[in-house]
């Protein structure tokens, strides 16, 4: 018998299993067979909130947390975000490998004539509130794109699929930039096919009165590897929405916007916008270890620390530290930097954060890049959502070319009632 097995014995028969493990799983299926007899349902694991399950196979993205390590199909996170442009990470994404020059003038210009939205889109956003939040306009704005695309739910075609996804890419900057400029009351800014992705939609967030808007370089290539870096992050709590919904086969808008609406929470994606207030509410460097006091004392978290997967510094953390540098020549220090760093350096030295293994993680300086580049906190969620429409939609396409998944349906472990007396409504008790 191969090494490469568990064996387990269930005390309350006395029999033995032999399951095999393979790349370091077993499968829980297996442990069905493990009954106590013929009307026993069989043995299930308990795992709330997935701290320890595979719920695919994945080739896209690879995390070693311990090492703070991250490669997207192979290549390291610092090699990508040096050499690459956005459209050419969200192609390896998506289909495996680097583009060829060919390809990827062909795959930038596909998604460049696909950043228009339609009109009906445009009124439809005209119709939220003044001080919706832009992140809630994104989620609902690329769900109602289910409205102007029905052919989308065709999801078995991979033709179909590729337009939608095309669709998507090129789509979701100019949503993202009319809920921008929809809080502030300015009008909307059409997309302009001579910009690069990262220059575009700066120009569809920021251009007023010239002719043609002209995107500072630095602060563009700034924005173009904050999106590299935001690209994917293997099974994370919105891949996982958009993995549970797709496997239902609802259209890519609709499954996209659950994946979104998701990652809006603060505990996710929404963290960015947490941290810049946090730094707001420390207020001061002298603060900040009264702060970090509350912390540990389980008053409030520190946003932007901590990592389910990583427990080592996030190396996009490192690489958005390097930039920030960057932008700041160009902008002016974000005086927030110094309160930032200085709650780094006291966490790091904290022995409750060293044996948590917390450390700074990818949303704890984007937040205070993005302000430096002009955008109020509200937009970072949006800034963030952007990239990883690439990651979701290549999550989705593998979820649905894969044999071995089907609707996605966790068990349960019952701990209601058991079948009760119904009592009529005079009889009944107060709940609460
Ligand atoms: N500040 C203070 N203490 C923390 C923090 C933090 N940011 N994060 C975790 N801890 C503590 C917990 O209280 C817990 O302590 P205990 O063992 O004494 O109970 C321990 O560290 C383990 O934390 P869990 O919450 O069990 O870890 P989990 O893997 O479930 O959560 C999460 C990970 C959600 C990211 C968490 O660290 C957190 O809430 N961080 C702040 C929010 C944040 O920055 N989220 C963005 C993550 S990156 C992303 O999604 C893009």
């Amino acid at each position: 018998m191969s090494q490469e097995t568990l064996t387990i014995t269930d005390n309350r028969t006395k029999q033995s299993y032999t399951l095999p493990i393979e790349h370091g799983t077993i499968r829980a299926i297996d442990l069905r067979q493990i009954k106590t007899g013929p009307e026993d349902f069989g043995l299930m694991t308990y795992d709330p909130a997935f701290m320890n399950t595979a719920s695919c196979r994945s080739r896209i993205t690879f995390i070693d947390g311990d090492r703070g390590i991250l490669h997207y199909r192979g290549y390291p996170i610092e090699v990508l975000a040096e050499h690459c442009s956005f459209l050419e990470v969200a192609f390896l994404i998506l289909f495996g490998d680097l583009p060829t020059e060919t390809e990827l003038k062909n795959w930038v210009s596909q998604i460049t004539h696909h950043t228009m939205l339609h009109e009906t889109t445009k009124k439809f956003m005209e119709g939220f509130r003044y001080n919706a939040h832009p992140m809630a306009m994104l989620v609902t704005t690329v769900a109602a794109l289910s409205t102007v695309y029905p052919d989308a739910r065709a999801i078995d075609d991979p033709n179909n699929r590729l337009l939608q996804i095309k669709r998507l890419i090129g789509k979701m900057p100019s949503i993202a930039a009319m809920s921008y400029r929809h809080s502030l009351g300015f009008p909307y800014v059409y997309p302009d096919n001579d910009l690069n992705y990262a220059e575009n939609f700066m120009n569809m967030l920021f251009r007023m009165v010239e002719p043609k808007y002209v995107a500072n370089p630095v602060l563009a290539r700034a924005l173009d590897i904050l999106f590299i870096l935001h690209a994917d992050h293997e099974q994370n709590c919105s891949a996982n929405v958009m993995r549970s919904v797709g496997s239902a086969q609802a259209d890519p808008y609709l499954t996209t916007a659950a994946a979104a609406a998701a990652l809006s929470g603060p505990l996710h994606g929404g963290a960015n916008e947490e941290v810049l207030k946090m730094i707001d509410e420390i207020g001061s460097k002298e603060n900040v270890p009264a702060y970090v006091k509350r912390s540990k004392e389980g008053h409030s978290k520190l946003m932007g620390f901590g990592h389910r997967v990583y427990k080592n510094y996030d190396p996009r953390a490192k690489i958005i530290k390097r930039t920030a540098e960057q932008v700041f020549e160009v902008t002016g220090r974000n005086p927030k930097l110094e309160i930032a760093l200085e709650l780094e350096r006291i966490a790091l030295e904290d022995d409750y954060f060293i044996k948590r293994k917390l450390y700074p993680n990818v949303d704890f300086y984007s937040g205070i890049i993005y302000q430096a580049m002009g955008f109020k906190p509200e937009m970072f969620t949006v800034l963030f959502a952007i990239p990883r429409t690439a990651g979701w939609l290549a999550q989705w396409q593998e979820m649905l070319t894969d044999s071995e998944q089907k609707i996605a349906r966790p068990r349960q472990v019952y701990a209601g009632h058991d079948v009760r007396p119904f009592l009529p409504i005079e009889k009944r008790s107060p709940s609460w």
